[in-house]
C-alpha cells in the first residue's frame, strides 16, 4: 500500500500549527517591511542584517509549494535534496516526508540563525523525520561549499534572494541531467532568473504561479 507521510495526524497537525504561527507573525513581518529594511533584499553583503531582523518570523513556503515539493520528489524518486534556507523547517518537513515515502534519502538544509536551527530541529524531531535531515548551521555560501553528495536530484532555493545565482554556481557540479531547481520568491531574484533562463544549453526554466521558478538541468 502507498504511504503518504504528510497525512499522518502528527505531521498534519504540526504543519497546521506552524502555518498558523506563520499567519500570526504577519504583523512582525510587516513591521520589518515598514522599517525600510526590505531594501536589503537586493544586497549581497547585508542580507544577514535583514534576516537578523526576521529571526522571529517563520517565512515558510506556502502549503501549495510544500505539496508541489512533495509531489516532485515522489514522482522523480529523488534521493538527495539540498535546501538553501531552513527557517523553522516547514519546507524541510515536506521534503523529508517525500523522501520517507520514497523509501529513504537525505536532505541537506542550511540556516544561519541559531535560534531557527534549534526550532527546526525540534520540529523535525516532532515530525519523526530528523533521521533524513542534515541541518548545517552557518552561511550557505560556506556550508554548501563542501561535503555535498556527488549528485543532487532537487534543489530548493529559499534563502537570501540576492544569493540565488551564487548558490546555483556552488551546486552546479552536483546537478545531473534531469535535476530540478526550484526557486521560491523568484520575482525577488531577477539576476538569478535572467541567468538560468538565458543558459538555454544547460537549463529549461519556466515560472510557475505563486512566484516560483522551476528549472530542469538539461545536460
Ligand atoms: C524564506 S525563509 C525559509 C523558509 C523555509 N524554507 C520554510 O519553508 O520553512 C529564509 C531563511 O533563510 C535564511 N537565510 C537567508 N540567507 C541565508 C544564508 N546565506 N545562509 C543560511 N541561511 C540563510 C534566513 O535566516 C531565513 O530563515
Amino acid at each position: 500500500m502507498e504511504t503518504n507521510t504528510l497525512n499522518s495526524p502528527e505531521i498534519a497537525n504540526l504543519l497546521e500549527r506552524l502555518f498558523n504561527d506563520a499567519d500570526a507573525s504577519e504583523p512582525a513581518l510587516q513591521a520589518v517591511i515598514d522599517s525600510g529594511a526590505s531594501q536589503l533584499l537586493n544586497s549581497k553583503t547585508r542580507y544577514r542584517e535583514l534576516y537578523g531582523l526576521l529571526k522571529e518570523v517563520p517565512l515558510p513556503v506556502s502549503r501549495e509549494t510544500g505539496q508541489l515539493l512533495y509531489m516532485l520528489i515522489r514522482s522523480t524518486h529523488a534521493h538527495n535534496v539540498l535546501e538553501f534556507g531552513t527557517s523553522l523547517g516547514v519546507s524541510t518537513i515536506y521534503i523529508a516526508a517525500a523522501l520517507r515515502d520514497n523509501g529513504g534519502g537525505r536532505v541537506i538544509t542550511t540556516e544561519f540563525e541559531a535560534s531557527k536551527v534549534a526550532r527546526a530541529r525540534e520540529n523535525l524531531k516532532e515530525a519523526g523525520l530528523i533521521d533524513l535531515v542534515e541541518i548545517r548551521e552557518g552561511d550557505a555560501l560556506e556550508t554548501l561549499a563542501t561535503g555535498l553528495p556527488e549528485t543532487v536530484d532537487l534543489v530548493l532555493l529559499d534563502g537570501a534572494k540576492s544569493l540565488y545565482g551564487d548558490i546555483l554556481q556552488l551546486l552546479e557540479g552536483h546537478l545531473r541531467s534531469g535535476s530540478l531547481v526550484l526557486a521560491d520568491d523568484a520575482r525577488l531574484s531577477s539576476d538569478f532568473v535572467n541567468l538560468i533562463r538565458s543558459d538555454t544549453k544547460r537549463y529549461l526554466s519556466v515560472p510557475l504561479t505563486g512566484d516560483m521558478e522551476i528549472s530542469m538541468r538539461l545536460s
